[in-house]
């Protein structure tokens, strides 16, 4: 195992757990590390817009003790005034970890490449490890054991549903992506998910069926249109209203519990009244992204990986 979590992958199932337990472990007993990480400095790099991750890592770093950088596009684009190996070398000599939010996978792997400190992924283009990471612990703490849980995400296939396909298929969860036809998730991360899934007795299936959500213990949504997308929520609304989370569906499911990584399109991808509702997690979700974060932060900066 590698001290990087870029694709979520570099922690097999059983580091994944341990990760989730100390996640409750801090978000129970936060006295308890409140010096976990006294003398470290964390750089968050953000080519993107946020709110929940900026503010969590940023809090959450505080919380344990550390001191957080954050730097956005103000002085250029990385990769444009100098080079991400440069920024990679650079920020390694002063920084003890480097968080983040890049437009292109690539980057993250360039980084990670020169950097000789842990890199996390805040999201990319394909992944966002640290929603799903905050994902399972919220569902943890509604179920307790996660494995032959049923997960249904509905909408657009994108960085979200990802990451929480692979950490499904990790942790033994029935996972199915329902999304329209010309947006289904990545060919190869889902055969990538197929295979870890059928080593941990769970499936990964893809439709563009609402019917495939039926049974569904979990529904989960992100919104049609992310950044950087030149397509309107207006123009998305098309296609995707037949995805959208609303009573009808909850209750058609049978579903328990409705998850949404936010920022969320009230009335588009899911309904006020859903998102407010007794079902919904979401703010509890939200606040978990601290939690978790810093579960590998702890875990990464003190090399306890292994
Ligand atoms: N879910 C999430 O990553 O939110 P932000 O884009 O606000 O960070
Ligand atoms: N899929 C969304 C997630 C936002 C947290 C995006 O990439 O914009």
């Amino acid at each position: 195992m590698e001290n990087v979590f870029i694709t979520g992958l570099e922690f097999d199932q059983a580091a994944l757990l341990k990760l989730l337990s100390l996640a409750h472990q801090i978000k129970a007993q936060p006295q308890d590390f409140a010096q976990a990480l006294a003398g470290k400095s964390v750089v968050t790099l953000f080519e993107k817009p946020s709110l929940r991750t900026r503010l969590s890592f940023d809090i959450g770093i505080n919380k344990l003790g550390g001191h957080a950088v954050y730097l956005d596009q103000q002085n250029g684009a990385m990769g444009s005034r100098e080079s991400v190996k440069d920024f990679a070398l650079n920020i390694s000599t002063w920084a003890d970890a480097i968080v983040a939010r890049v437009n292109h996978h690539s980057t993250l792997t360039t980084l990670s490449d020169y950097a000789s400190v842990p890199v996390v992924n805040s999201l990319c283009d394909l992944y966002h490890p640290c929603q799903a990471l905050a994902d399972f612990m919220t569902i943890q703490e509604v179920y307790g054991e996660v494995s032959g849980l049923k997960l249904a995400y509905l909408g657009e296939g994108n960085n979200v549903t990802h990451s929480l396909m692979l950490l499904a298929a990790s942790l033994g969860v029935d996972f199915v992506a329902v999304c329209p036809k010309g947006h289904s998730p990545d060919a190869q991360i889902v055969k990538q998910a197929e295979q870890m899934a059928a080593v941990n007795g769970a499936s990964i299936m893809v439709s563009d069926r609402v019917e495939a959500a039926a049974g569904a213990n979990i529904l989960y949504t992100d919104t049609w249109v992310s950044m950087g997308s030149n397509v309107t929520l207006e123009q998305a609304k098309d296609v995707f209203m037949p995805y959208q989370i609303n009573q009808q569906l909850v209750e058609q499911t049978g579903a328990q519990t409705v998850l949404h990584c936010q920022p969320a399109h009230r009335e588009y991808e899911i309904t006020s009244a859903v998102m407010d509702g007794k079902n919904s997690k979401i703010i509890q979700q939200a606040e978990n992204r601290m939690h978790a974060q810093n579960a590998l932060l702890v875990t990464l900066l003190n090399n306890q990986f292994q």
